[in-house]
This record gives C-alpha cells, sequence and structure tokens, in this order.
C-alpha cells in the first residue's frame, strides 16, 4: 500500500514549514502505527533559500522544545509534489494561492492551510523572517503544535480506524 504524503509549504522553507515538518514528525513518532502509513516532507514555493539548513533562529527555538531541524534542507514544490503528496498544507494565504496555481486539475487531495487543522479558520503562521526577536519564532511553534496535534487526529481517524 503506498503511503499517504503530508507535505508542508511555506516560502523559503527555511522557517515555518521546516519547524511544521520538525514538530510534526517528532508527534508522529510518538504514534508508530500512523508513521508507518505517512510520507512527510517541506518545501517552499520560493526557491531562494534551495539547499540551506533552516534559519538558525528556528533551529534555536525548535531545539528549546525538544524538536531537532538539524537534518533538514530547503527544497523548493515541485508539480510532482501533487502526485505523491495527498495533503499540502500552506502557512498562510499567499502561500496557498501560489500552490493553487500549480495544482493540476486531476489532484484529488487536500490542498489548504495548515491552521485549518487548529480549528482556527483562514488563519495563517505569521512569517517570522523579518522579525528580530524571538517572540515571531515562538508563536510559530505555538501555532505549528496545535495544528499538528489537530492534523495527526485527523489523520488517526481517516486511516486507523
Ligand atoms: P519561511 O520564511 O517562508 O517561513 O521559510 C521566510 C524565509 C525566507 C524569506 C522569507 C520568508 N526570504 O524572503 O528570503
Amino acid at each position: 500500500m503506498s503511503r499517504t504524503g503530508v507535505l508542508f509549504v511555506c516560502l523559503g522553507n527555511i522557517c515555518r514549514s521546516p519547524t511544521a515538518e520538525g514538530v510534526f514528525r517528532r508527534k508522529l513518532a510518538q504514534r508508530p502505527e500512523l508513521e508507518a502509513l505517512l510520507e512527510v516532507d517541506s518545501a517552499g514555493t520560493a526557491a531562494y533559500h534551495v539547499g540551506n539548513s533552516p534559519d538558525s533562529r528556528s533551529s534555536a527555538m525548535a531545539a528549546r522544545r525538544g524538536y531537532d531541524l538539524s537534518m533538514l534542507r530547503a527544497r523548493a514544490v515541485d508539480p510532482v509534489d501533487f502526485d505523491r503528496y495527498r495533503y499540502i498544507l500552506a502557512m498562510d494565504q499567499q502561500n496557498l494561492v501560489n500552490l493553487q496555481a500549480l495544482r493540476p486539475s486531476g489532484f484529488s487531495g487536500h490542498l489548504g492551510l495548515f491552521l485549518d487543522f487548529a480549528g482556527k479558520r483562514n488563519a495563517e503562521v505569521p512569517d517570522p523572517y523579518y522579525t528580530s526577536g524571538e517572540r515571531g519564532f515562538e508563536e510559530v511553534l505555538d501555532l505549528v503544535e496545535a495544528a499538528s496535534d489537530g492534523l495527526l487526529a485527523h489523520l488517526e481517524a481517516e486511516l486507523l480506524r
């Protein structure tokens, strides 16, 4: 059986979406039955940072909460992602619009905002890249943790019951 793909998408794939990938992967590791059914990755709609490690501020703030982002490297969204990933989850509205423009007509998966899974309609994970302080990165982590819990519950209900 092919695995269900979950792809987290932001602009640069160095702040928000790698944070989402790292948080979601660690939570998923506590649910091996579900982990075996999923393929998880992240990507950016822009290619400025391809090949780079996550932003050092994202990595440091994530590490404080026990999430390791060090193995992640930025890549750009590729049209074949619509074949491999059934859940394509955008961090904000602009990235969702960019993804909708790439969406092939035959895509039957879920393309939407990640924070829908935190029970927040039309809510965005704010871009922390140009903020000087730590607060923006903490907010990203808070939002991503909440949405990851919601997404895990959703996937458990869909795939394990
Ligand atoms: P991300 O943050 O989309 O959460 O990875 C950004 C990273 C880089 C840039 C913008 C946002 N940039 O303009 O280089």
